[in-house]
Order: C-alpha cells, then sequence, then structure tokens
C-alpha cells in the first residue's frame, strides 16, 4: 500500500505542477476600451415594463467543490444590490459548504481571496437532494404542482418580463451535472427554453452558463427566435477552469484547501460588481469575460461562446436582468479600462476535486488521521479515474475494434452540430454503462462524447451492455463509484 502511494503521489506532484498554474496579470489591451464609451441610446432602462427573474443553480456538491456555490451565492448578492427581489431569484445549491467541518470559516462563504461573506442571507429554496433535474425543470416552466420538496418558489413570469438563468457546475459534452443522479441533458434543457417560450412568459431570457465543455450544452440546439441569450464558459471540446486555487495563488489564505471560484464566473461576477448595469450590454460584458477568461501565454483558460438571439439581444442592457448598484451610477466605462487583475492558479475543473485532496493531505501533520484520511481519498479518485478511462476505453475496442475504438470515441462532429442525433440512445447506453461500470461521476462526465459516438455508430443498448459485461466483470466499490458520486460531505 505504501508503495502504491508513494508512486501515485509523486505522479500526482507532476500532474498537478502542471495544472496549477501561477497566472500573469491579465490586461485589457487598450482597443477593449472602445466598449467602455456609452453611445446616446445606452442611456434608456425599459426595465420598468415588466419584472426580473432569475434562477441560480450549483449542480455540485462536496467541500472540492466549494467555488460552484460560492459563485452562485455571489450571483445572489449582485442580484440584491442590483434591487431585483429576493421573491423573484430561486436558488438552487446543495448547502453542505458553509457549516462543511472542511470550512475553515464556519458559516461563511467566500468567493474571492479578500471577498466578502456571500452565504448571509441566501435563501434555502432547493437544498440537498431537491437540487434536481425535475425540480429545476419544474421551477424554470413556473409549474408549482411538479415540485416535489423545496419552498415552492418558481418563475411565476409573464409575457413582459426577463429572465436570467445562471448554471456554475461540472459538465461535460451535452450533459450538466447534478449534486444528485440523473444529470441534465442538453436536449431536455433546450426543450424546457422551447416550452417557456410557447407559454408566451417572459419577453427575453439570459442563460450564463459555467461547466466544462459547456458550449455543448447549446451548440447546434438552441436555435435562433426564442429571444434567448446565452453565453458559455467554454466551447463544446473544452474544459472550464477554477480559479482562487490553492497552491501557486499566494493571495488564497493558507486555510482555504479548495478553489473559491470559476474563471469565467468570477469574470462575469466582479465586471457586474463594479459596473454601473444601465451602460454596458451584455455583449459588452461577454466581450471582457471572453478576455478575462482565455488562456493567456502564461495561463490556462477556455473560449468563452455566445449562443441564440445574439444580434437582437445582444445589445440589451445588464440592467434588465441584473439590475444594478445605486452605488456604482457613476461608474460608466469611460472611467474604466482594465479589469480587476485576476492573479493566481487556476485549475481544470475535473482536478479540482485532486487539487483539495492533495493540499490536505500536504498540510496534514505526520501520522494524523487527517492524514490517512486525505491519503485514502487521493488514492480512490485516482482509482476511480483510472477505472472510468479503461473501462470506456476496453469498450470502444470490444465494439468497434483494437486499432478503429479509439478514433471511434475521439471523433469530433463538424462544428454548429449536436453532439449525438439520438438522445435516448445515450441516455439508454450511459444506464448501461453505469450498470455494469458504476458511476461515471464528475470526472466520467468528459466520456459523454464516446458514448454519444457509440450511439452515432448506430450501436444499440444490448451490444453495448455485452460490451460493458465484458469491460467491468466487477463494478469497484469506493465513494466514487456509488452514483451519488463522491464522499458524503
Ligand atoms: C405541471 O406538471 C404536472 C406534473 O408533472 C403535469 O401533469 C402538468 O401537465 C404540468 N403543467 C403544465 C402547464 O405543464
Ligand atoms: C454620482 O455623481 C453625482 C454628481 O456628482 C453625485 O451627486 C452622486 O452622489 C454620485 N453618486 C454616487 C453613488 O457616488
Amino acid at each position: 500500500m505504501t508503495a502504491v502511494f508513494t508512486v501515485v503521489v509523486s505522479f500526482l506532484a507532476l500532474f498537478l505542477s502542471l495544472v496549477v498554474v501561477s497566472g500573469d496579470v491579465i490586461r485589457l489591451p487598450s482597443q477593449a476600451s472602445k466598449f467602455f464609451r456609452p453611445t446616446e441610446d445606452d442611456v434608456g432602462d425599459d426595465s420598468s415594463a415588466g419584472t426580473k427573474w432569475a434562477v441560480l443553480v450549483a449542480g455540485s456538491r462536496g467541500y472540492w467543490n466549494y467555488r460552484h456555490q460560492a459563485d452562485v451565492c455571489h450571483a445572489y448578492q449582485l442580484l440584491r444590490k442590483g434591487g431585483v427581489k429576493e421573491e423573484n431569484i430561486v436558488v438552487f445549491m446543495y448547502d453542505d459548504i458553509a457549516k462543511n467541518k472542511e470550512n475553515p470559516r464556519p458559516g461563511i462563504i467566500i468567493n474571492s481571496p479578500n471577498g466578502n461573506d456571500v452565504y448571509n442571507g441566501i435563501p434555502k429554496d432547493y437544498t440537498g437532494d431537491d437540487v434536481n433535474v425535475d425540480n429545476l425543470f419544474a421551477v424554470i416552466l413556473g409549474n408549482k404542482t411538479a415540485l416535489k420538496g423545496g419552498s415552492g418558489k418558481v418563475v411565476d413570469s409573464g409575457p413582459d418580463d426577463h429572465i436570467f438563468i445562471y448554471y456554475s457546475d461540472h459538465g461535460g459534452p451535452g450533459v450538466l451535472g447534478m449534486p444528485t443522479s440523473p444529470a441534465l441533458y442538453a436536449n431536455d434543457l433546450n426543450d424546457v427554453l422551447k416550452k417557456k417560450h410557447a407559454s408566451g412568459t417572459y419577453k427575453s431570457l439570459v442563460f450564463y452558463l459555467e461547466a466544462c465543455e459547456s458550449g455543448s450544452i447549446f451548440e447546434g440546439l438552441l436555435p435562433e427566435g426564442l429571444n434567448i441569450y446565452a453565453t458559455t464558459a467554454a466551447n463544446a471540446e473544452e474544459s472550464s477552469w477554477g480559479t482562487y486555487c490553492p497552491g501557486e495563488d499566494t493571495s488564497v489564505p493558507s486555510e482555504f484547501e479548495t478553489c473559491l471560484g470559476d474563471l469565467y464566473s468570477v469574470a462575469w461576477l466582479e465586471d457586474s460588481d463594479k459596473h454601473n448595469l444601465q451602460t454596458e450590454s451584455l455583449h459588452q460584458q461577454y466581450e471582457l469575460v471572453k478576455k478575462r477568461t482565455a488562456a493567456t501565454g502564461s495561463t490556462y483558460g477556455s473560449h468563452v461562446m455566445e449562443f441564440g438571439d445574439i444580434g437582437l439581444l445582444g445589445k440589451e442592457k445588464l440592467v434588465l436582468y441584473l439590475g444594478t448598484n445605486p452605488d456604482n451610477e457613476n461608474a460608466t466605462f469611460a472611467d474604466e479600462n482594465s479589469l480587476r487583475p485576476l492573479s493566481g492558479g487556476v485549475t481544470n475543473q475535473r482536478d479540482a476535486d485532486l487539487v483539495h485532496f492533495w493540499e490536505k493531505y500536504k498540510k496534514a501533520p505526520e501520522g494524523s488521521s487527517r492524514k490517512a484520511e486525505a491519503q485514502k481519498q487521493v488514492l480512490e479518485a485516482m482509482s476511480h479515474r483510472l477505472h472510468v478511462d479503461n473501462s470506456v476505453l476496453l469498450i470502444g475496442k470490444l465494439l468497434f475494434g483494437i486499432s478503429e475504438g479509439p478514433a471511434v470515441l475521439n471523433k469530433v462532429r463538424p462544428g454548429g452540430k449536436p453532439l449525438v442525433d439520438d438522445w435516448e440512445c445515450l441516455k439508454t447506453l450511459v444506464r448501461a454503462f453505469e450498470k455494469h461500470c458504476g458511476s461515471l461521476s464528475q470526472y466520467g462526465l468528459k466520456h459523454m462524447r464516446s458514448i454519444a459516438n457509440i450511439c452515432n455508430a448506430g450501436i444499440q443498448m444490448e451490444q453495448m451492455e455485452e460490451a460493458a459485461i465484458q469491460a467491468c466483470p466487477t463494478i469497484p466499490t469506493g465513494p466514487w463509484s456509488s452514483l451519488h458520486q463522491g464522499f458524503s460531505a
């Protein structure tokens, strides 16, 4: 055991030195200042007509996912300061962070190294197992009878209203995580948005989405004409990134062994915190967030994307959705030509759990039970990853042959095409995989494209099951293999 652990740990140390990157200060190029100059028609605000609604979703659980709930709490505070009423903001969060035994500041959540508490006053609308796909859809559609548990708050909107939806979590091609099983599939989400549009209960809707491969949620799926404008943290083929992470970022208080925010989320939130949102348009914010989230020569990053009615809604002012903090009434773009510099390390969403266990391991006293616990967590997380990666690869080889298998699994469809044609097939094959090989869990969501490609190649459920039975003669035990994905908090 000890020898194995030494090997895993040295591998991990090397691995983390690759993923945790010390960042340079990111500054906006001077040409960006053109976005800061308000024009005459920027001043109008027709927000008096219609109500502002918001749905805020943190789709994960577990202390190593601190950042998603921190982002969502921050968004809530921003909207409240902007004047959006509590009764019109619906919050989904597992709520296992503030009182978590790992939290060095009990009862408090921060979203940046020197940030204030963002947890205070958060409404507990949907927490614990009530954070699930069915409740989210019921809330968006304003269907109270479809709710199970929770506060009963829904988006009870009318035709003149504006809706803002923000989701921060793990994801994968075509899928977003939930703290409970099942995950949220892209086609179902887009169907719900179409249904909401058909019900005539909004004027326009804005969707901000942070997740790995988040572009795949709307690419080829969200049509124009629904009065929806969406931006995503990443394109359809790349990770999104956690930020304010421990390790290389010396500004993160040393007692936090977890990332405090996400790169795209913190970019839009911190931009909105300090600007007059009467004068900033959705598209202007998109440009700013895109620059701050992008990779540079020395930092990792992702490609922020826009979808939907970009031309029509992109020029609308943020105040319509987020309100605006009266303290910022004089903070026009003309006064601002750089974002607050973003310092420190970023971490791939999928590695943030390892970063947490590794920090915990490093700092725990020699011989303590905490060190032993962290060692066990590292080993279990690593062995689950190996198991998932190996089983998907083996299934591909069993179905398509040793040489063809990997090529089929890794195929990427041309841009603008959805991940898969038959979403029911994708769900069925995921269930077949999980039945025989254990939960994909948040890490395994990265393999959704491979499973989609198995569908696109015409494989049916029976063939998939046969391959899964061969690839996974036993389901490994351990916290990452259960459908509740991960250690209980
Ligand atoms: C609301 O949900 C219930 C239960 O799922 C369903 O029977 C009903 O048709 C839904 N109502 C609308 C207006 O969609
Ligand atoms: C904005 O500027 C005006 C005019 O100088 C001033 O009266 C007002 O107090 C300022 N608002 C804030 C929030 O500082």
